[in-house]
């Protein structure tokens, strides 16, 4: 045994899981082609990364014998190298759901040779529950200890772990010594959520509440296989906010403080939701400078904004469902944890994303996006209509049911050939219902209380880019006079001709149009 085994193995305390410790090509092995498996993982943090490593190889010779051999695979959200990428390069994913950042398997699936499927966050755990996605054949999680009961320690991300345990057939766990012992104690995982007609009301009344374990339960006899590891996650570091980050925060702020002086908002705000991509997080930085004091979070995930805002002061008790931390706020946090056990809690997240506690909190949602269109529909997933770059995510469980929706991105991409205020969104994740606020580097359009076309002229007006605002203007104006219904103005034809000049020529704007 290494080192880091030996050491592991102190984290195994219960004596009968201790006798299923096994490497991960012997755990991989108890894995049959065509099985669903539920995996721990959320942005990057917690998942497994020994077992699907070697279940990628064992794939891999399946292969070279001209043996197919696919998995379905279900997480909390996005994962690592390791599990979502090694997996996708063996070609050893059949369905992957429900949310994935990794490069190799947002190819593959944009290729056509991958099946996925992108759903709310919130809706996994009880899809699965239900029966609506099948049989769960496998739990594959990630955990920090087993403690003498057999009750594991959760590690750096919560996700769907709970459920997948319940509801796997069989359950492998990966111990994992890197993750440090101090996060004992962070989690709250609810165990009283009945499916309907039997759900009642979740008693969670306010952000920093604690209404469940801190340990995960699994029944022994499930367990097939123990597996020690001492592997970090891996995260990719976020980018310096830009000049168009730090003004899309300076317009979001501006805009909180007009509601707390209009009384719409108490002092210390509500609580805050931050979703991921380098934009939240730079809003994150944003308040750090920003007036506001004894702030709440009820998000997603712990972004290094987040914990810097826990450093200052500034927010007094963060809940989400997972760390996604940049390798070097990573290595401070760990060093640190304890500190932060009172303050932050990790939960599943059937409840970090749970509509009725987002409602009832009044949370903030402010998300990132691909593109809105001019009447607020907006695009969080897709590019240019078919390209998915993540998936949805929790954004729409926050902007459905939130106090507050706000969505924001700069007003162009691709070094200005993109705008991101379109004529039609080339796909609608959030309809104009669910979308209060649009935020640019150019200003912010609040959209509460405006018909379509108001709301049209607005967004153009505070939203757009100089360079497009004219060609948004023009068209507006033409579909006011010439659109079959004046309600919504749209002029069919060219509705959608921006994407289409963009794939023909690489840029939105017609020729001649500098
Ligand atoms: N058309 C084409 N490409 C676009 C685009 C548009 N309208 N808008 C952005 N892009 C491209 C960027 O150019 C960039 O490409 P690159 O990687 O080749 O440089 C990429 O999309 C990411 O854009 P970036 O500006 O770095 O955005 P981000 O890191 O802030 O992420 C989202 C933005 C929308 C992708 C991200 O917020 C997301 O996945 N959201 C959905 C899930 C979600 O909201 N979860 C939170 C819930 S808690």
């Amino acid at each position: 045994m290494s080192t880091a085994a030996v050491s592991a193995t102190s984290r195994v305390l219960n004596p009968e899981l201790a006798t299923r410790i096994m490497s991960a090509e012997e755990a991989a092995a108890l894995i049959h082609s065509g099985d669903q498996i539920g995996m721990s993982g959320f942005t990057g943090s917690g998942y497994p990364k020994a077992v699907p490593m070697a279940l990628a190889r064992r794939i891999s010779d399946a292969n070279l014998r001209g043996q197919k051999f696919q998995v379905s695979i279900f997480t909390g959200a996005s994962t690592g190298p390791e599990l979502d990428g090694a997996l996708a390069m063996a070609g050893g994913i059949h369905l992957r759901l429900p949310y994935q950042s990794d490069p190799e398997t947002r190819k593959r699936i944009n290729a056509g040779e991958m099946e996925y499927m992108d759903i709310h966050l919130s809706h996994v755990a009880q899809f699965v529950e239900y029966g609506f996605l099948g049989k769960l054949d496998l739990a594959l999680i990630e955990v920090t200890a087993v403690l003498e009961d057999g009750r594991l320690v959760p590690s750096s991300s919560l996700g769907n772990n709970k459920t997948w345990i319940e509801q796997a057939e069989h359950v492998i766990i990966e111990v994992n010594s890197w993750q440090p012992e101090a996060l004992e104690g962070m989690h709250d995982i609810y165990y009283g959520l009945q499916p309907p007609p039997n759900r009642g009301p979740i008693p969670l009344t306010h952000t920093g509440q604690r209404i469940g374990s801190p340990y995960l339960e699994v029944a022994p006899e499930k367990v097939v296989a123990v597996v020690l590891t001492n592997s970090p996650d891996r995260n990719s570091a976020f980018k310096a906010p830009d000049e168009a980050s730090r003004r899309i925060a300076g317009h979001i702020l501006e805009f909180l403080a007009w509601e707390v002086k209009k009384g719409r908002m108490p002092e210390t705000l509500l609580p805050l939701q931050s979703g991921v991509g380098n934009i939240a997080n730079a809003v994150l930085f944003g308040l750090e400078e920003g007036p506001f004091e004894g702030l709440t979070s009820y998000t997603e995930v712990i972004q290094d904004g987040m914990i810097r805002l826990l450093k200052s002061g500034k927010v007094t008790a963060a809940s989400a469902t997972a760390f996604s931390l940049s390798p070097e706020m990573l290595t401070e946090v760990n060093a640190d944890m304890a500190s932060y056990r009172d303050r932050i809690v990790l939960r599943p997240q059937e409840i970090s994303n749970n509509p009725e506690i987002i409602r009832r909190l009044g949370v903030i949602a402010m998300n990132g996006m691909i593109e809105a269109d001019i009447y607020g529909n907006v695009n969080s997933t897709h590019i240019m209509g078919s390209r998915i770059q993540n998936g949805i995510g929790g954004s729409g469980d926050f902007a459905r049911n939130g106090y507050l929706s706000i969505f924001m991105a700069p007003s162009t991409a691709q070094k200005g050939a993109i705008s991101t205020i379109v004529p039609m969104a080339s796909h609608v994740d959030h309809t104009e219902h669910d979308v209060q606020v649009v935020v640019t580097e150019q200003g912010l359009a609040d959209l509460r209380g405006l018909s379509p076309r108001q709301r049209a002229h607005l967004i153009i007006e505070k939203c757009a880019s100089p360079d497009y605002k004219p060609l948004l203007l023009d068209y507006l104006s033409r579909a006011e006079r010439l659109s079959y219904g004046r309600h919504t103005p749209h002029l069919l034809s060219e509705a959608l001709g921006w994407h289409n000049r963009y794939l023909r020529s690489g840029r939105m704007k017609p020729q001649g149009e500098d």
